[in-house]
């Protein structure tokens, strides 16, 4: 399997969720910028964001307050300067997005001027959350993406895959290991293509699909992770996986997320009977941070043997609700749930990566010229546990870091001459898809049921032999049989799944959403978790 085409840009960036986006258009002024895009260029986390993006909009909000809040949300392991250094410049980020054409809901006010409609969402002491609606990660993205379709120096390449970066190393280049490129496959023509960059930036997401149940879309599956690490990145706090308390609990539809900020308009939590649970469980009921209420939910289901809880927030009026969550109003009511007359059903559901390679406040992973922005990075800001809507301020604030650094950078890095074709051509045939899907399906499970909200070693043991054992045989397939899409996708997953597992092994205490039963405490030192490949 040769690769046909080479392109070659001043930056690759993989992804193209709020991260990719804004750092293409930041970089795209003055250098040639190509996206690469697993799925047409919508499709990506950002995009299926509800709730909005945490910044000090109010006069009578802090940074310094909205630092804490995220620290207490971290529970004792964010590092402070990256809190500090993002959140202090969020409101600039935030204005730029503005600029970009992105509409967040206003008010008018009695002088003449208009306010932000700023919400509430768990872990925040008071109203901060920019937002559009229901669908703020939508407005992000399409604003986004109008602009960037309309950049002269920005190319987006759709319906390709990331499959490797290319480093100094593998062309047997002395001097400092530096990123050259990345071979990808082609879904369309079914070939391995690749391009040569003088920066690589991966934007590519979470990982959070290597569960069973996951909020996000299909292409959430840590390939950049999975890559950062093959080409011998750090990643750090992979054991810190967010679940999002409210994922729609429904045959139909397993994946559909219901914002937080329906708790923050009062919505609350209730079992069947509909008797309120989360005073039992913390202080700040239903806005306490989401590890606190995803187990809670997860212990209410267990002590219940039930299949889930329930949100409701049909106490407060149908145009309220109409006006304030239209995007969740028309999905559920197709599923025939009136969400203005009766409570919602809801299970917990993987949500966001906390952790992923570890990179420095300009984005810099430890390969030289390789650079990563959004979920698929580990800033430290999030500790063991995001607090709600940090995560697309982080992309808007890390890639304008990471836009400034790689301008500077650009005009001392050359490409190299030229970069070897694919040289993997294997003369088996693909591997079976269904036994692929059924493989998946397996390491989905296995991650649900032994790595999820509670843990104990015996599990994670139990699920690092059979993560071990898919791994020897996709490895050995990878050697001999030719790649394929689905390939790709459970190489990676399994990668990831790895070292998810590794990473709760290391961990000896419970802090934040790494709760496992044999070590219930927090110990007094707290510390990241960083693997060293
Ligand atoms: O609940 C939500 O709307 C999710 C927000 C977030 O993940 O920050």
């Amino acid at each position: 399997m040769q690769s046909s085409i080479q392109y070659t840009t001043d930056v690759l960036i993989i992804g193209s969720g709020a991260s990719g986006l804004s750092l293409a258009l930041r970089l795209g002024k003055i250098y040639n910028v190509i996206i690469l895009t697993k799925d047409l260029v919508h499709e990506s986390s950002t995009t299926y964001a509800q709730g909005g993006v945490a910044a000090v909009f109010d006069v009578t909000d802090s940074v310094d307050s909205h630092i804490s809040d995220t620290l207490i949300a971290g529970a004792g392991i964010c590092d402070f300067k990256s809190v500090e250094f993002i959140i202090s410049n969020a409101r600039h980020c935030l204005e730029w997005l503005i600029n970009q054409g992105v509409v967040f809901d206003s008010k008018k006010l009695m002088n003449g001027g208009f306010c932000y409609k700023l919400a509430q969402e768990g872990g925040h002491s008071c109203r901060r959350i920019l937002h559009s609606s229901d669908a703020t990660g939508d407005t992000i993205e399409r604003a986004l993406v109008v602009r960037v379709k309309a950049h002269s120096r920005i190319r987006v390449i759709e319906c390709c895959r990331a499959v490797e970066i290319i480093t100094s190393f593998h062309l047997g280049l002395s001097g400092v290991r530096r990123v050259v490129g990345v071979y990808f496959w082609n879904l369309e023509k079914k070939e391995v293509e690749l391009c040569r960059a003088k920066v690589v930036v991966l934007a590519t997401g979470g990982a959070s699909r290597v569960y069973q149940y996951s909020t996000n879309p299909a292409i959430a599956s840590g390939d950049g992770i999975a890559m950062a690490w093959r080409a011998g990145c750090r990643v750090a706090n992979l054991e810190f996986n967010q679940f999002h308390p409210t994922c729609l609990f429904h045959p139909k539809a397993r994946n559909f997320l219901l914002t937080e900020a329906l708790r923050g308009e009062g919505a609350y939590l209730c079992r069947q009977d509909g008797s309120r649970f989360m005073e039992d469980f913390d202080m700040r009921a239903d806005l306490a941070p989401r590890d606190i209420v995803s187990r809670a939910i997860n212990h209410e289901m267990k002590r219940l043997n039930v299949d889930c809880m329930y949100l409701n927030i049909s106490h407060r009026s149908e145009t309220f609700i109409r006006q304030n969550f239209p995007t969740i109003y028309d999905y559920l009511i197709k599923l025939d749930i009136d969400l203005t007359k009766q409570p919602i059903p809801i299970v917990p559901a993987a949500h966001y990566t906390c952790g992923g390679v570890v990179v420095d406040q300009k984005g810099r992973t430890d390969l030289e010229g390789l650079y990563a922005v959004g979920e698929v990075s580990y800033t430290g800001l999030h500790g063991a546990n995001r607090l709600a809507s940090n995560s697309l301020l982080e992309c808007v604030v890390c890639a304008w870091s990471a836009a400034q650094d790689i301008q500077y950078r650009l005009p001392d890095i050359i490409h190299v001459s030229k970069l070897p074709s694919w040289n993997k051509n294997n003369s088996l045939t693909t591997y079976d898809v269904m036994q692929l899907q059924y493989k998946l399906h397996n390491l989905r499970v296995l991650m649900w049921e032994n790595v999820g909200i509670i843990r104990s070693s015996k599990q994670l043991k139990f699920a690092l032999n059979y993560i071990n054992l898919i791994k020897t045989e996709i490895n050995e397939y990878y050697s001999n049989y030719s790649i394929s899409n689905d390939f790709l996708e459970v190489r990676n997953l399994v990668q990831v799944a790895e070292l998810v597992v590794k990473s709760a092994l290391r961990r000896k205490e419970s802090r934040g959403l790494h709760f496992i039963v044999d070590y219930p405490e927090k110990q007094l030192e707290p510390h990241a978790t960083i693997l060293c490949p």
